[in-house]
């Protein structure tokens, strides 16, 4: 049951992603909140069982069939277990009832393309049964990104803006489709478009966002190599 879950934390990043890919989830044993959760294993077997579901869409099916179109890679790539727990959505938003699982993610081989599958739980409402607007935003943030570090060069992005449009509820508990893609890109800028679904194909929202490499170099350092490490961590296809 998603409401027993007590707090635990089911950490992802490149360096634990190689061990963990088989069963697509893993512990982070030096985050406290995991020692705890290592005495529940019905969490585990839960978040497991949520991982499992995700796979089991027809959605992530058709991905899977056509490896030469798409290819999974990691949501999480955090490499150390510290840097990953400041992070808003890995660290505050990741757990039972919340972000249950690690979402899924495809990339398409054009690069420009994404698709993210995620369950969402009951602990991260507004009004009560409906998924938070901002946590909708957090999402359409973190996935539209995506392309962006694709693309821009020196695979660098930072949000310059987001504009979401909110167009039917969002009932918790339930695994979500998020599509994405590069729509233009000049110089350092790209705009990225995505949308958030049900699995019956309803689009709840939909989100608009512009990214920007920074001119100073200085600011934030070359991403590219981290990019290709993500992407051999199931390799494969393309
Ligand atoms: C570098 O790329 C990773 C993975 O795409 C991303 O999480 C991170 O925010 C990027 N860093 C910058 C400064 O863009």
């Amino acid at each position: 049951m998603l409401a027993t879950w007590a707090t635990c934390c089911i950490a992802f990043g490149v360096s634990v992603a190689l061990l963990g890919v088989d069963q697509g989830w893993v512990r982070f044993s030096t985050a406290k909140k995991s020692v705890e959760s290592a005495d529940k294993p019905d969490e585990i077997e839960e978040a497991k069982r949520i991982s499992d579901s995700l796979m089991q869409t027809e959605i992530a099916k058709q991905c899977l069939e056509q490896p030469d179109e798409w290819k999974r890679i990691p949501y999480f790539w955090s490499q150390n277990s510290r840097a990953m727990k400041r992070t808003f959505v890995q660290g505050a938003l990741y757990g039972p009832d919340k972000l249950t699982a690690e979402p899924l993610v495809f990339l398409n081989r054009d690069r420009k393309q994404f698709i993210v599958i995620a369950h969402i739980g009951n602990s991260l409402c507004g009004h009560e049964g409906i998924v938070h607007g901002g946590l909708q935003a957090t999402l359409f943030d973190e996935i539209t990104a995506r392309p962006a570090f694709w693309n821009l060069p020196r695979s660098v992005a930072l949000t310059a803006s987001l504009k979401v449009n909110y167009r039917r509820p969002a009932l918790a508990n339930q695994i979500f489709v998020f599509r994405t893609s590069l729509e233009h890109m000049e110089g350092r800028k790209a705009t990225i478009k995505a949308t958030m679904e049900d699995l019956k194909g309803n689009v709840l929202s939909d989100a608009e966002s512009l990214y920007v490499s920074p001119s100073n170099e200085k600011l934030v350092s070359d991403n590219s190599s981290l990019l290709k490490m993500i992407e051999g961590v199931y390799p494969g296809a393309f």
